[in-house]
């Protein structure tokens, strides 16, 4: 049994994403984390591109808090794209927001077409980080920000055994690098690190207290979305999640970068 037994952000793994993270999520943190990626970073008028947006919660967040111009947000799934489609008519925002499904590999933009990039917990899903922060550089105007957070780990060796058997149980297809594996290909090619934060201490809490969620006031929702069994499976994954967290070995993690 996974929870992508129906495409990898297939309507099972997407509500309960949903109940765990809130609506337009697909990562923990919500507009809070997607604020202390941002950080500094002044967005009102820009161009944004946000990689990997699942279903649209940071491209909204970007628009209405951040004030960009307009935000385009690029994903491999097509249902994740149906779904941020129908929340930006909801929410009257479908002139700003633009959604496309790509295909995986080079990114479908104009060289210097962006004046900052977003992505959050997407990279892990890309196999080859250096041919992506090239495409990245490609896409940016000169001076353009790039800002991201990214499950990573703490080193690059092979991942422990738990660490296998949680990516395993996710069922998913992880490329985890770390912080400083970023940063040597950032700096490869061509960016300059404005900043790079480790959150595993933040998130160690946060998974501690979702797994308390899911197993106590959350169950009767996790259940209604997903029914008993997929439930069961799915606390067991994120008991495992909490492993690797509490371990040390999975990082979540936050860069910024600047195209010199
Ligand atoms: C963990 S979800 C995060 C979604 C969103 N950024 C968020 O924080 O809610 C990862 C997303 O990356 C997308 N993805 C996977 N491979 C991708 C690729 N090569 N290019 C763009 N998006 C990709 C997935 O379809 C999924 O929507």
């Amino acid at each position: 049994m996974s929870l992508t037994d129906e495409g990898h952000y297939g309507p099972k793994q997407l509500n309960m994403l949903e109940v765990i993270w809130g609506k337009g999520y697909l990562s923990p943190g919500g507009s809070d984390e997607i604020d202390q990626i941002i950080g500094e970073l002044d967005l009102s008028g820009k161009r944004v591109l946000d990689i990997g947006c699942g279903s649209g919660g940071a491209v909204f967040h970007i628009l209405e808090k951040h004030n960009a111009a307009e935000v385009v947000g690029f994903d491999v799934e097509p249902l994740v794209i149906e779904q941020a489609n129908t929340f930006a008519l909801e929410k009257g925002l479908s002139e700003k927001a633009l959604f496309k499904c790509i295909s995986p590999g080079q990114l479908d933009a104009e060289n210097s077409s962006f004046d900052a990039i977003f992505s959050k917990e997407a990279f892990i899903h890309i196999p080859n980080k250096i041919e992506l922060m090239t495409d990245i550089h490609r896409i940016l105007k000169p001076c353009g920000y790039l800002a991201v957070g990214d499950w990573m780990r703490n080193d690059d060796n092979p991942p422990s055994l738990q660490m296998q058997e949680y990516i395993a149980a996710e069922g998913l297809d992880y490329y985890m690098c770390s912080l400083d594996k970023y940063r040597e290909i950032l700096e490869n090619t061509g960016f300059k690190i404005i900043s790079m934060n480790d959150r595993n201490e933040w998130y160690l809490k946060k998974v501690k207290k979702e797994v308390a969620d899911i197993e106590g006031p959350l169950w009767n929702q996790v259940v209604e979305a997903i029914g008993i069994e997929e439930g069961e499976y799915a606390l067991d994954i994120w008991k495992k999640l909490l492993g690797v967290v509490e371990k040390g070995e999975h990082r979540p993690g936050n860069f910024r970068a600047l195209k010199q």
